[in-house]
């Protein structure tokens, strides 16, 4: 019996999600192969813009209809909804992707972008994959069972000190210029500091991880953050009520950050934890 099968036979975690984790973290690292293969040169943008600074390249397409049919083969009765096609398929269970997270970095040939799927059950993310080929990195997380990084189990950071702390805001075209600003101006001064690497997916899975202490994005979208959520869950990262909050249906206001400085970094921002 090959591992996967032993898998999808076994009790404990629930083998219907364990056995959809090892699919997904196949068809995962193909999909990220095939966006390798395509990858830009460094140097101006390839691609074009859905709205301002808002990218979209080849890639994003010909990703996202590869790990669709590829689910459909495996999982004919799941769900789906992609970043690019929308809801193709409703079901219980239901896979969210991202099939280039940092499509902005991606399409300058820049390193900081990844392939992001999520599996939630009803309203429930209940496993995450994020593989980030350029920088030779896999997150995976099963409910229940942690959270990993090629491998090996993360944590979120113990930085309880804001002066200490690195902070990341996320930023796109959606939020008005005053909003994003006294944000992290909130941010600076906490003393905390400030970055921004256009991922959110990567900068969730950084707070996961512990190379951050917390992310907020004012305007982020469900294919963002489905694979990161059970990551930062396992993770013991605190997480503000994305999905209660409009998070399952439309763009919503996410933080994550670690235990020990959440509470301080929610008042500062303004972004209630519960
Ligand atoms: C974007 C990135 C970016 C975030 C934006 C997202 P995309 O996703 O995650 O970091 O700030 O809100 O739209 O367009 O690269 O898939």
């Amino acid at each position: 019996m090959s591992a996967f099968w032993e898998l999808c036979s076994m009790s404990s975690p629930d083998p219907a999600i364990a056995c959809r984790l090892e699919a997904a973290r196949a068809v995962v690292h193909d999909a990220a192969c095939l966006a390798m293969s395509m990858r830009p040169p460094p140097g101006g943008p390839a691609g074009k813009q859905k709205a301002a600074q808002d990218w979209l390249t080849e890639t994003d397409g010909a990703v996202e209809t590869f790990i669709a049919e590829r689910m459909k083969a495996l999982f004919p009765d799941d769900g789906f909804q992609g970043e690019e096609g929308g809801v193709a398929r409703a079901g219980q269970l239901r896979w969210v992707v991202d099939p280039i997270d940092g499509t902005s970095n991606y399409a300058r040939g820049r390193s900081r972008w990844c392939v992001s799927l999520g599996l939630l059950d009803g309203d429930e993310p209940v496993a995450g994959v994020i593989e980030a080929p350029a920088l030779g990195e896999v997150y995976t997380a099963l409910r229940g069972h942690g959270a990993f990084l090629n491998g090996k189990r993360i944590q979120a950071s113990p930085v309880a000190d804001p002066a200490s702390a690195m902070i990341e805001m996320g930023w796109s075209n959606r939020v008005p210029k005053p909003v994003f600003m006294e944000k992290i101006d909130a941010i600076m001064d906490l003393g905390a500091m400030p970055r921004s690497g256009g991922s959110g997916a990567l900068a969730l899975a950084d707070v996961a991880c512990g190379r951050l202490d917390g992310y907020i994005e004012i305007v982020i979208n469900l294919w963002d953050v489905a694979a990161a959520l059970p990551l930062l869950a396992e993770a013991g990262a605190y997480v503000s009520p994305f999905l209660r909050d409009g998070g399952l249906t439309g763009p919503a206001t996410i933080l994550a950050a670690n235990p020990h400085i959440a509470d301080v970094l929610s008042k500062a921002v303004s972004i209630p934890l519960e």
